[in-house]
């Protein structure tokens, strides 16, 4: 079970400012916000990183199409990052970008370091590049002589470079792979790390010299640091590594929320660096495992805790792209249908284990099945009957005469009662999907259950009181039950069943996350629909 009491630092991808953000990006970001949500509401101390990655390449190409300086660009770019971000409610607590000077101060450091460990050296540089990726391939890489993700023939490069010594670490990555399970997960995804180690790792360039825009070496101001081995510093700069005692954003108007407590004379780096989790998507695992554990550890530092690594989407069977016009853009989607339906289609059906196919008529079905006549219809039956017989007042609790729905109640106030270690262990376990389906099970349960009792007989029949009363306070321990428990998965609807219901959910989950919780007295709002049915499009 996890500890609540020991603190969690969860980052997204900095995302490359060369363009705007689709429903790829939101996918890491959104599972990354539930996650820190829901961390958060069991009282766990959560620090939650994001932002922009701004140098390379990629970028300069994209802002001398647009007529523009790469910085100014980037300016323009992050402004829709940061709107995109607050339309769809991801309460990140830092948002860094790689021009930030702390950064590059930092980037800077951790290159003089590899020097002094002699983990560097000089050397004639013949590579193919993908811009796309920033990153170098063989020709065992590329499928039929172009690269493997974008499918465009990359540019052959001949400089003189820095190169990092990769080869030597490939026993070390190795072994940590192996003693720690945990560290790349889901599992195939670590395989798939190992079998590349066992075929051993190549020496990679590390600096670009026919280029400027990035971080200067600082012994050699002609070479400009590689794209990716200045960003993935960002995880560490954030925290103001080596040894800032207080988060450098801070310092920063809105790129900081403040909401996170690294205690009171203790290192943000010291405090948050040991328990980190990276989410990224699997296109740039070797990136965050391979290539970044080594650049740490030639530092001198140690790596991070955990990689997740999720899917791809695909759009109705196709790769999504813009040359076939398919992009799905989250704004849209929210804007259409409520974040919360974005959320719950991302959580539910998106690539968190293998790759996921967006389908629309798979969207619609889910968000009726289970949010319109589900969750929705669960909660505006529960409140309806209670102010039709009982003016909206909660009746005090009390097991039913009848034994056969007693039954149906006890299994109700099991399952409230399991659903806070249920979802505390499926969220450790990055299953978000299992989450949810350990919360609609109990709407589905508790849907049947009004089905079975029907209030709406018992109401009629002065001597079934007993059981009108069971059967309705049984509905609001539910819907109490339900404010919490989706709370980091549909934060929206939480918040409404939450002021239907009068109550507020400050507390933290595993306090309030069990049977018992209604008072009796207790007046609940009037209810209002959750989640209009979508109709046929
Ligand atoms: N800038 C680098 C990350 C540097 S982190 C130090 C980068 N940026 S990116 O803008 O290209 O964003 C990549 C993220 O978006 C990855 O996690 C990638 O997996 C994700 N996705 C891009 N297309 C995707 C899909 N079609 N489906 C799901 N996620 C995808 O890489």
């Amino acid at each position: 079970m996890a500890d609540l009491s020991k603190p969690i630092y969860i980052t997204t991808p900095l995302y490359y400012v060369n363009d705007e953000l689709h429903i790829g990006h939101a996918t890491t970001t959104l599972y990354a916000d539930t996650i820190a949500r829901f961390w958060r509401a069991c009282g766990r101390p959560v620090l939650f990183l994001t932002g922009s990655d701004e140098h390379g390449q990629k970028i300069h190409k994209a802002a001398t199409a647009a007529g523009t300086t790469p910085r100014g660009f980037a300016d323009r770019i992050v402004s829709k990052f940061f709107e995109l971000w607050e339309s769809l409610d991801v309460q990140f607590d830092i948002f860094i970008r790689t021009t930030d000077p702390f950064h590059e101060a930092a980037v800077q450091k951790v290159f003089e370091r590899l020097r002094d460990n002699d983990k560097l050296y000089k050397s004639a540089y013949k590579a193919l590049y993908c811009v796309e990726c920033e990153t170098n391939y063989t020709d065992k890489d590329l499928l039929e002589g172009k690269c493997p993700i974008h499918k465009t023939t990359p540019q052959v490069i001949e400089e003189e470079n820095y190169f990092l010594k990769l080869s030597e670490f490939t026993d070390t990555l190795k072994q940590r792979i192996e003693a720690h399970p945990d560290c790349i997960v889901p599992e195939p995804r670590r395989n798939e790390i190992l079998g590349k180690l066992r075929e051993g790792l190549n020496d990679t360039s590390v600096t670009r010299v026919q280029f400027d825009w990035g971080v200067p070496l600082p012994w050699e101001k002609q070479h400009v640091i590689w794209v990716w081995t200045d960003a993935l510093v960002n995880y560490i700069s954030a925290l103001g590594w080596p040894d800032a005692n207080t988060l450098p954003t801070d310092a920063f108007d809105g790129r900081s929320r403040g909401a996170h407590h690294t205690p009171k004379g203790v290192k943000p780096f010291e405090y948050w660096w040991p328990e980190s989790v990276h989410l990224v998507g699997k296109d740039i695992l070797w990136h965050h495992s391979v290539i970044w554990w080594s650049e740490l550890i030639g530092a001198g530092i140690a790596p991070p805790k955990q990689v997740f690594a999720h899917g791809w989407w695909t759009v109705e069977g196709d790769k999504m792209s813009k040359t076939l016009g398919n992009v799905i853009r989250p704004g849209d989607i929210a804007g259409k249908y409520s974040r919360d339906a974005l959320r719950y289609h991302v959580l539910r059906e998106g690539p968190q284990r293998g790759d996921s196919d967006w389908r629309q008529a798979a969207f619609v079905t889910r968000y009726n099945a289970d949010l319109a006549n589900g969750l929705g219809n669960l909660m505006n039956r529960s409140l309806n009957m209670l102010h039709k017989y009982k003016g909206g007042v909660a009746p005090p609790e009390t097991a039913f005469a009848d034994t056969r729905f007693e039954g149906l109640r006890q299994s109700l106030i099991a399952r409230v009662n399991g659903l806070c270690d249920t979802l505390i262990q499926r969220v450790a376990g990055f299953d978000l999907d299992g989450a949810l389906e350990a919360v609609f099970d109990l709407v589905r349960e508790a849907n049947q259950f009004v089905n079975e009792t029907a209030p709406f007989k018992l109401a009629k029949d002065p001597a079934r009181g007993q059981d009108l009363d069971a059967s309705l306070h049984t509905l609001l321990e539910v819907g109490h039950a339900l404010a919490y428990g989706v709370k980091a998965f549909l934060p929206d609807a939480s918040g409404r069943i939450a002021a239907q219901l009068g109550i507020d959910t400050s507390t933290s989950l595993p306090q309030a996350l069990k049977w018992g919780r209604v008072k009796a007295g207790q007046q609940a709002n009037q209810p209002e629909p959750l989640f209009a049915r979508i109709e046929a499009e």
